[in-house]
């Protein structure tokens, strides 16, 4: 089993807003990192959202120019699936689609490292499920960063059925050497965060369907009535709501009681 300080080479699946957030925190860090996507343009982007959030902090005089430079530096952009043997840690952040993430941990499990660990940023899916399509489920856990990652001081950590003490002990330094805080939620539909986030998003959405308030009533209403930084349906748009009902889908079907 490696240890937590054998993990240089951070491998991120998915150049899309979470996994061009992992890559840059992750070099930030000082880790090596190694972000693939199947899309060309995508891994362009992604170089060009991190420099463009490095040139803020630049501006701000957080960062040096050195600094910023040497971070993006350490950040290999490649669509080629195999440069990813070079890591000791994976994270998964595809898009939020069963079928998809099973083939890509399939499709890992031929190219990474034998000891390499294996992590998933999905929101809500399975993470017994998705470390059975791999050849390493004692090394394999949830590892879900927030929107905007490099200002979102979470990563909700899920263990799936097999995952070690050991295997949860380096990811969670990991986590914190990337200047997050963890908590831990049990391997159910949506987590901790999105158990309570998408039911509270689904329901504004469902108060403006009834006419109950307007889109800016709803969003200041929640704004000022509980101090959140954005209303539930800005922030519906801001996660994509595309993921907000992927994340739906997953709770109806895994919490439909009527069916147990
Ligand atoms: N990348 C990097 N940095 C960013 C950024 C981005 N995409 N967007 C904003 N920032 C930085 C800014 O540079 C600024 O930094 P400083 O404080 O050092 O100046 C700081 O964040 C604040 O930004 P702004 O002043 O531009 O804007 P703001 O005050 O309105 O904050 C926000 C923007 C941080 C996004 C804030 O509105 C917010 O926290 N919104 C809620 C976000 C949230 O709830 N995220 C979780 C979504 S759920 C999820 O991700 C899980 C899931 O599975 C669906």
């Amino acid at each position: 089993m490696l240890s937590f300080s054998e993990i240089q080479t951070i491998g991120v699946v998915g150049a899309g807003q979470m996994g061009n957030g992992i890559a840059h925190v992750a070099a930030a860090s000082g880790y090596q990192v190694v972000l693939t996507d199947v899309s060309e343009a995508a891994l362009a982007r992604a170089r060009d959202t991190i420099t463009k959030n490095l040139a803020r902090q630049v501006k701000k005089e957080t960062l040096t120019q050195a600094e910023a430079d040497a971070t993006v530096g350490r950040i290999t952009f490649t669509a080629d699936l195999a440069a990813l043997g070079q890591a000791q840690l994976v994270v998964e952040a595809a898009t939020e689609n069963p079928d998809l993430k099973l083939r890509i941990f399939r499709d890992l499990c031929k190219v990474v490292h034998p000891d390499a660990i294996l992590a998933s940023n999905t929101s809500s899916i399975s993470i017994t499920m998705l470390a059975s399509a791999t050849d390493r489920p004692e090394r394999f856990m949830g590892m879900h960063f927030m929107n905007p990652v490099p200002v979102m001081k979470l990563v909700e950590l899920i263990r799936g059925l097999a995952t070690t003490d050991e295997t949860y002990a380096v990811v969670q330094a990991v986590a914190e050497k990337l200047g997050k805080t963890t908590v831990l939620g049990r391997d159910m539909p949506g987590f901790i965060v999105n158990r309570v986030l998408m039911p509270y998003i689904n329901e504004a959405v469902q108060a403006l369907y009834e006419g109950i308030g307007s889109v800016s009533d709803i969003d200041t209403g929640m704004k000022l009535g509980t101090n959140v930084p954005m209303g539930p349906l800005t922030l519906a748009d801001f996660i994509g709501l595309d993921t907000c009902l992927a994340i739906m889908e997953v709770l109806h079907q895994g919490l439909d009681y009527s069916q147990q």
